[in-house]
């Protein structure tokens, strides 16, 4: 299976990894693998986006995406402003329509949100003429995250074609869960996950993945091992009977870890739970590219940004 970039990504959005053809995501991680360069500078800064205003609405949470699309932004010479829910008219009961349509009075060119409930930037891309960038909605999709991470897998193994992956942890309130096995799978990769039947959602396999109950079974054999935490706060309730329950029969440990491939990555998007989905000495061992994976994220976001800005071509000419 070889997949030709696509020329250009002729989309206003980016709500999701679901709407993307193989050759759109092809294209996002070929510029964002240009986009690393720039890092490595001793001025951090290309003018692609000078002009362009860049509204990031988090209204959950965030510590990684976050600062990394303000990163990006900032190497790409966008004006970039960041909004508070506790410092704005939020506190005050305005919706996120209402905010939204008057963050778009002011005219920026995109809209960064991440919202604790599914399908709130596919609302505003519906109605605004800003470009939406989907940070992460609910348990719903989290594009950004799924592309950085393919990025650093891109990048250890030269390809997604045929990789092992195992996702394993709390798959129920995972966004992250849904879009790597939608994007792992449509570039080739054969994605399994893994979690106690509390945790796997109905119909999971239809995405394009197999589902184990036993982590030794997901992660045998694998080229790279991705860990989720367990979304106390997502959870009415404990899922399982105790956290140390959860370790002792689904955490990766250095144990576990030999049954997977002697050179497997070991990745998550963080935040993590030590000592609850990951053990310390695997998330700080050899095989670790968790802190990578951030890394990545800048390159992602700016590729990203530049390609729905209607860039294409040489990204990182100054
Ligand atoms: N991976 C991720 O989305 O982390 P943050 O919640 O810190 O942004």
């Amino acid at each position: 299976m070889s997949v030709q970039p696509a020329a250009r990504l002729r989309r206003k959005d980016l709500v999701g990894i679901d709407p993307l053809s193989a050759g759109e995501i092809q294209l996002i991680l070929d510029t964002a693998d240009q986009m690393r360069e720039i890092a490595a500078r001793p001025i951090k800064k290309v003018p692609a986006l000078r002009g362009k205003t860049v509204v990031n609405l988090f209204m959950e949470a965030s510590t990684r995406t976050r600062f990394s699309f303000e990163v990006a932004e900032k190497r790409l010479s966008a004006d970039s402003l960041s909004f508070s829910a506790a410092a704005s008219s939020v506190s005050k009961g305005e919706t996120l329509v209402d905010t939204a349509l008057n963050l778009e009075a002011m005219q920026p060119d995109f809209i960064v949100i991440r919202h604790v409930h599914a399908g709130a930037p596919h609302q505003l891309a519906r109605i605004l003429k800003s470009s939406v960038i989907n940070a992460g909605d609910g348990a719903h999709e989290h594009p950004t995250q799924a592309l950085l991470d393919a990025l650093t897998i891109r990048l250890h193994r030269g390809t997604l074609e045929g990789q092992v992956v195992a996702i394993v942890g709390d798959l129920q309130h995972s966004r992250v869960v849904r879009s790597n096995v939608l994007l792992l799978s449509r570039m080739g990769a054969k994605v399994r996950v893994a979690a106690p039947a509390s945790m796997v959602p109905v119909g999971i396999e239809a995405l394009g993945c197999e589902v184990h109950r036993r982590i030794e079974d997901a992660i045998a054999g694998a080229d790279v091992v991705m860990m989720l935490r367990i979304q106390l706060e997502r959870q009415g309730r404990m899922n399982f009977p105790t956290v140390r329950e959860y370790y002792d029969f689904f955490a990766l440990t250095p144990e576990r870890l030999k049954l997977a491939k002697r050179d497997c990555l070991v990745m998550h998007p963080g935040p993590m739970n030590r000592g609850v989905e990951i053990d310390s000495r695997v998330a700080d061992g050899p095989q670790s590219v968790i802190l990578e994976q951030v890394t990545n994220g800048v390159a992602v976001r700016m590729a990203v940004l530049y390609l729905l800005a209607g860039g294409h071509g040489e990204p990182t000419a100054d």
